[in-house]
């Protein structure tokens, strides 16, 4: 028996990397034993920001699919979901649109981050605002019950169960109250120390080749006060010891170092940092290679063939909330035999 009914998702911006993969992919992974799991590929979301460059989704879903199956998500266990294509996400959004006010929307501090980031100021669109709203409408209309997300998406989430809350108490108990599952490797840090992230050009790919990625671990900043191999270190300022205790939380290192070694050896002065990377490099090469290996396996027929089959169960679910909602809130007179 499971236990309930996850959504999640990812907007497809192309490849993904290992911020993802410790921060989310993995979580998802292991989540897939005990839930009903439906992986949502949130590409209506991508035109919140980048409506002007359309032409880069197609090719970024595959890859983005892609690197899921890499990670292990199973496409016969659970279902891959391309937003775009079931025209219910957008319905209910319109119909939650009118639970929630602009006024709520406004305090929203991602868009408030997002208006400020891409310097939006008065041309921050209705789109824009209403991402929250989407992604209420997301998670609901499968009625979801657990949300895995990086705690970035709580706001959201909190979000999700005014709605949900708002429209039983209006109409009737419909929906679950979505609970937020947070993943155990909250913080991923990328070669600056900054948190990993496509936009920030700190990012690990996790299809990249072994010379990218020990090239992209020995630029990661450490100790600044560590100048020679001999001088003690401080691991708690380092971005490569932190991003090694991210790795290890989930794929505890032992072949001929452990974080425990590692921290003893930094602050004894008995490594230099770049012998410290190297070594790093050298388990997340061995970690990440069957990234590389599926991902060349599958051309991308397969990824649109495994998206129309999770898609085509989904939408099911999806028809299925619908004429609940319309029902409950006595619209059925929009069935007209057409
Ligand atoms: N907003 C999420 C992100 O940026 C992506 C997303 C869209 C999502 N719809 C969702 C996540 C529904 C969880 C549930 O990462």
């Amino acid at each position: 028996m499971k236990k309930g009914r996850i959504l999640t998702g990812h907007r497809p911006t192309g490849r993904r990397h290992m911020g993802h993969w410790l921060g989310t992919l993995e979580n998802w992974r292991r989540l897939q034993d005990d839930y009903d799991c439906f992986f949502l590929i949130a590409d209506l979301h991508v035109l919140t920001t980048s409506f002007d460059k359309t032409q880069a989704i197609k090719e970024n879903i595959v890859e983005t699919v892609r690197d899921w199956l890499a990670a292990g998500l199973d496409p016969l266990r659970s279902k891959m979901v391309l937003q775009s294509a079931v025209p219910e996400h957008a319905e209910l959004q319109l119909l939650f649109s009118m639970l929630v006010t602009v006024e709520r929307l406004e305090r929203n501090p991602t868009y408030k981050e997002q208006k400020k980031e891409l310097h939006l100021g008065k041309n921050a669109s209705l789109g824009l605002l209403s991402y929250p709203v989407l992604q209420a409408a997301d998670i609901l209309v499968y009625r979801a019950d657990t949300v895995p997300v990086g705690e970035d998406q709580l706001p959201h989430i909190e979000l999700t169960r005014e709605i949900a809350r708002r429209f039983n108490n209006l109409y009737g108990g419909t929906f679950p109250e979505a609970q937020a599952l947070l993943s155990p490797t909250a913080r991923v840090p990328g070669t600056d120390g900054r948190m990993m992230h496509t936009s920030y050009n700190n990012s690990i790919p996790l299809s990249a080749s072994e010379d990218e990625v020990r090239q992209k671990v020995l630029s990661m900043v450490t100790d600044p006060l560590k100048a020679r191999a001999k001088d003690p270190g401080r691991p708690e300022v380092c971005s490569a010891f932190a991003l090694l205790k991210a790795f290890d939380a989930l794929f505890p290192v032992t072949d001929n170092f452990t974080v425990e070694s590692v921290e003893e050896d930094c602050r004894g002065g008995c490594i230099g940092c770049v012998a410290d990377k190297n070594r790093f490099a050298d388990a997340y090469i061995k970690a990440l290679l069957p990234f590389r290996t599926i991902r060349e396996k599958v051309p991308p027929e397969v990824i649109w063939e495994i998206l129309a089959s999770g898609t085509h169960k989904a939408r099911e679910v999806a028809r299925e909330t619908m004429g609940l909602v319309r029902e409950r809130m006595s619209f059925t007179h929009a069935q007209l035999p057409i």
